[in-house]
């Protein structure tokens, strides 16, 4: 591109993939995601170098805007991100445009045809198309019809469509989902969004596993005796009440996010690295999951809520005192769930899966406790106990991973003490990773599906946590929430879970 960017290019030791001429179309552009996330994105893979000049974005909402509103409005609202690129901004934002459109509406969807076939024109993006559905879940299904109908989803290997999350809001919508979805486009046409997927640490879980011959023969039953998964956040509901009323932390974050988590950690190597394989080996181990007790699963799922809590600087007001949240609500900001797998590799090992808003740190973590050792050789002498090895893999902040294992403590005595074996993405590689939406819609403009979830990958992962979710609509008094103080690791019951089992959860 013959535009002089401030930045110097970025991409550095990156082996990074070009992306394809074509036209990124966003339903739902006057919304928050897409200043939030898909603008900045784009613009980071254009700072990257990474976008081909012949490429587009055309915005598409029911608001009454022009292209020049839309170029006005994200430069207003991407400041902080503009001011050190302007003159890069100035070239990217030729690219924008914007088309009114309401997907519900036939006649609108004929006028974007007409539309799409100018901006091609203008921009040379040669009829690729990748349409973007960041609008209400109520309309995905539609939506898809709706451009399946105007014949746009018609050529599988020029147009492609993304959906948000979430994907259904249990097993039997996620299906329905699915079949309309399949109707309108091909499975390979398909993106079904899972942001964590795209966490470079997320990814790096396959890398050390399947790229290091150390680890995988340890990566089993035998060695290993169980593992947390957790996603603590710092902030609380934030200003999506309405919909977290409807969702709760088990649908927001379990049934998607740790549950991918959970299928990277446990699945099989996959044949090739291609996403084909690896998507049957995440969705083959998600089908051998399920809750520890699927008869009882009040027995092996604490719900929790933030009460009030923080410091006199700051105060967090309770998770029923945030508006527009019900003053009696029930729904659950804390969730931990227990599984197993009953497949040769991890039958008998427990899975403890946790998350929460406003707990002590924002951390996301998979940790793998190994065995005891068979003789502890060195307690007697010290009177001492040693700990279990650990390896942990840190998604994010800081991310990286550490290894904990015992080492001799200093001194005549044979006092053994476990030290951390460190790797950190920022040390070892001067750079932070890209932010998720960027290599997500990389990847999807790439054609790339590796990074997200195929359909019997969602079903799967909504299969298992149904006992929870039909037991919650019988008899919810089965499933009380606890209140836990905002700013702490959650509900005291939520340790009882992992006490019955002996163990404790981690603290970082
Ligand atoms: C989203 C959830 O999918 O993930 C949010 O809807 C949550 O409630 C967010 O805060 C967490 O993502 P990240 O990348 O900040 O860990």
């Amino acid at each position: 591109m013959a535009a002089t960017l401030t930045n110097p290019l970025r991409i550095g030791l990156r082996q990074e993939r070009v992306i394809p001429p074509q036209c990124l179309i966003i339903f739902g552009a006057s919304g928050d995601l897409t200043h939030r996330k898909l603008i900045p994105a784009l613009f980071e893979l254009f700072l990257q170098r990474r976008l081909p000049s012949e490429f587009a974005v055309l915005g598409c909402a029911r608001r009454p805007w022009s292209d020049e509103v839309f170029r006005q409005t994200m430069a207003q609202r991407l400041q902080p991100i503009i001011a050190p690129n302007p003159q890069a901004w100035e070239f990217f934002s030729q690219g924008l445009f914007y088309e009114p459109v309401d997907l519900q509406q036939p006649g609108h969807l004929e006028r974007l045809g007409q539309r799409l076939e100018q901006v091609d024109r203008l921009r040379a993006t040669r009829g690729a198309r990748t349409f973007y559905l960041s609008v209400s879940p109520a309309f995905y299904g539609s939506g898809a019809r709706a451009l399946a109908g105007a014949g746009l989803l018609a050529d599988p290997q020029r147009s492609r469509l993304v959906i948000e999350k979430p994907f259904g809001t249990d097993y039997a919508s996620a299906q329905q989902l699915n079949r309309v979805v399949k109707s309108s486009a091909q499975e390979n046409q398909i993106f079904r969004i899972d942001h964590y997927l795209c966490k470079e640490t997320v990814q790096n879980i396959m890398v050390l596993r399947f790229a290091n011959s150390i680890f995988e023969p340890l990566w089993n039953r035998n060695h290993i005796s169980s593992v947390q998964i957790t996603a603590a956040e710092t902030v609380g509901v934030e200003q999506r009440a309405s919909y977290y009323e409807q969702s709760g932390a088990l649908k927001d974050m379990v049934q998607n996010h740790l549950t991918q988590m959970l299928a990277l950690t446990t699945m099989e190597p996959p044949g090739r690295f291609e996403p084909e394989p690896i998507r049957n080996e995440k969705a083959k181990v998600l089908q051998a999951a399920r809750l520890a007790n699927p008869e009882q699963p009040w027995t092996c799922c604490v719900r929790g809520q933030y009460g009030s809590g923080g410091t006199a600087e700051r105060p967090l007001v309770s998770y029923r005192n945030e508006p527009g949240v019900n003053p009696n609500s029930t729904t659950e900001t804390y969730v931990a769930v227990k599984l197993l797998i009953d497949n040769w590799r991890w039958q008998g090992v427990p899975f403890y899966l946790r998350t929460g808003k406003h707990m002590a740190k924002r951390l996301s973590e998979v940790a793998l406790t190994f065995r005891d050792a068979p003789v502890h050789l060195f307690d007697a002498a010290t009177g001492g106990v040693s700990s279990n090895n650990q390896f942990v893999i840190r998604i994010q902040p800081d991310e990286g991973a550490t290894f904990r294992f015992e080492v001799k403590a200093p001194g005549s005595g044979m006092r053994s003490r476990p030290i951390a074996m460190d790797f950190s993405y920022l040390d070892s590689f001067g750079e932070p990773s890209d932010e998720g939406y960027v290599r997500l819609l990389a990847d999807a403009m790439l054609g790339d599906p590796t990074l997200f979830t195929r359909s019997d990958e969602v079903e799967a992962a909504w299969r298992l946590y149904t006992p929870i979710l039909e037991g919650l609509k019988q008899s919810p008094e089965k499933f009380p929430v606890h209140s836990y103080e905002a700013g702490t690791w959650g509900p005291a019951e939520s340790d009882e879970l992992l006490s019955r089992d002996g163990l404790l959860w981690r603290r970082p």
